[in-house]
């Protein structure tokens, strides 16, 4: 480690400098945990982060694949370093994640962007460090991609940004190719780790003060499936709860069609389990859902919806949902409005959807035109705000329990903070600090956050 501090030093006259860098992630909480590696690695070399391209020696881009739009903007990204770097020419841009994974986009980047000095996927994450020596000493830009993952890697570095919250993966990859998707193509086949050394890490934060976890996986419910004699994802929840002492358990991502009864009853029985549930439904028509190769029915998704809502009291369901999918008709539409209505979901994430080449989805006749896409997108979006509110409303006059994360980024003489359920809290209050657990007051609803005080006396945390 000292050698590689030493390395990273430049002697500059006689002062001494320490190199920096800039890390971007753009997409999922999978980029932003990689990007945890990333910054684990570069202490070691002896990196101090900047928020600030200009001041970097080297800016790194962690990229992510599944919208056309996100592709765009690193494109955008990369543009502008081009420009930097003619005032910069020792500076180094690496660009890594799911959009390099992808051949075409690693090969444009080398013949369009030759300013760029490493590129590399999704599957060398491990390599990092010897693939930046080899940018730094060739003149031309290093390309490293595996063309598949390789085994789980536990010892890596991870740098985190929060002393409170953590993200743990569980599962790497995803085996379930709906047609839309790119993720199967450049993240692998579904990996697990070993239950021993999730609760190992999750313990270890524990221990170390850490009050929230999230567990991570494309599709965790089916964790385990790969390893024979392993848990299953209920089972894995349960002993996290149980084992660890971690305070707050949440988990993403969830696919309804492996989701369990059994696991909506550990999510119940759980002591430390959030009552927050992200399953993305994707569409609210079968033939939809059919042509999306979901592998489950809008019936069973409402059965899921109604059952967590009856074993899980106060259980917020949020959910992703796309627009616009080729061939979708203004019925289809309506079940998915439809559907929307009938579970009255806490918040969504809604997509328009975005044509991935490679997918079979890229391929179907009647890719539905942009315009039609905006409106559809618009009566979602209000439709969907209204069930926001209407939630949060019933939360008005009642204490909840709120995870403080820091002043606001819009107001600094405002805390922010989430409920176990996941919905923002803005209040103001005496002796609060970053990462620690509070009861507060909701005085006031809107869509998308919660306002309230606190030090108004006994904890009595109901949400
Ligand atoms: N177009 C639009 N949205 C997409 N998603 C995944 N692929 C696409 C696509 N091609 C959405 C899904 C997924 C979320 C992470 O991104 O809703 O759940
Ligand atoms: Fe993509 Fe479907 Fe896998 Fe989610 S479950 S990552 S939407 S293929």
């Amino acid at each position: 480690m000292d050698n590689l501090f030493i390395a990273t030093v430049l002697l500059k006259g006689d002062e001494m400098q320490i190199k920096k860098y800039s890390l971007t992630v753009f997409g999922c909480q999978m980029n932003e945990r990689d990007a945890e590696t990333l910054r684990g690695f570069l202490d070691e070399m002896g990196y101090e982060e900047t928020a600030a391209a200009g001041d970097a020696d080297l800016v790194i881009l962690n990229t992510c694949a599944v919208r056309e739009k996100a592709e765009q903007k690193v494109f955008g990204h990369i543009g502008r370093l081009g420009l930097l770097k003619q005032k910069k020419p020792n500076m180094l841009i690496a660009v890594c994640g799911c959009m390099v994974q992808q051949k075409a986009v690693a090969e444009k980047i080398r013949k369009r962007y030759p300013f760029v000095n490493l590129v590399f996927g999704t599957y060398n994450l491990a390599a990092f460090p010897e693939l930046l020596k080899q940018a730094q000493e060739r003149g031309e830009t290093v390309v490293s991609l595996l063309a598949q993952a390789g085994g789980i890697e536990e010892e890596l570095p991870v740098s985190r940004q929060d002393n409170y919250r953590a993200w743990v993966n569980i599962t790497y990859g995803c085996n379930n190719f709906c047609s839309y998707c790119i993720v199967p193509y450049v993240r692998g086949r579904e990996r697990s780790r070993k239950s021993a050394d999730i609760i190992r890490e999750v313990k270890g934060l524990s221990d170390r003060g850490f009050i929230e976890i999230t567990l991570l996986g494309q599709n965790v419910n089916s964790y385990g499936k790969d390893l024979p004699g392993e848990t299953d994802f209920a089972g894995l929840l349960a002993r996290i709860d149980k084992e660890t002492g971690i305070k707050r358990i949440r988990f993403t991502t969830s696919h309804p069609r492996d989701f369990t009864e059994k696991l909506i009853r550990t999510i119940a029985e759980g002591e430390n389990i959030c009552e927050h549930v992200h399953l993305p439904v994707q569409a609210g028509s079968n033939r939809i859902l059919k042509l999306m190769n979901r592998g489950y029915t809008r019936e069973h998704y409402l059965d899921l919806a109604a059952m967590l809502r009856s074993y899980i009291p106060g259980c917020s369901i949020t959910t992703d949902i796309i627009v616009g999918f080729p061939g979708e008709t203004d019925e289809d539409f309506a079940d998915t409005l439809d559907l929307v209505d009938k579970v009255s979901f806490d918040a969504a994430f809604t997509f328009m959807y975005s044509r991935r080449p490679g997918t079979p989805a890229a391929e179907m006749q009647d890719q539905i035109p942009l315009e039609l896409k905006k409106e559809r997108f618009r009566k979602l979006v209000n439709l969907q705000n209204s069930h926001s509110l209407r939630h949060n409303q019933a939360l008005l006059g009642k204490t909840v329990e709120v995870l403080v994360e820091g002043p606001s980024k819009t107001n600094p003489a405002v805390w922010t903070g989430k409920t176990r359920t996941n919905r923002t809290v803005n209040f103001t209050g005496e002796n609060i600090r970053k990462g620690i657990l509070l009861p507060v007051q909701i005085i006031d609803a809107k869509t998308w956050s919660l306002t309230g005080r606190t030090g108004f006396g006994q904890r009595n945390a109901d949400d």
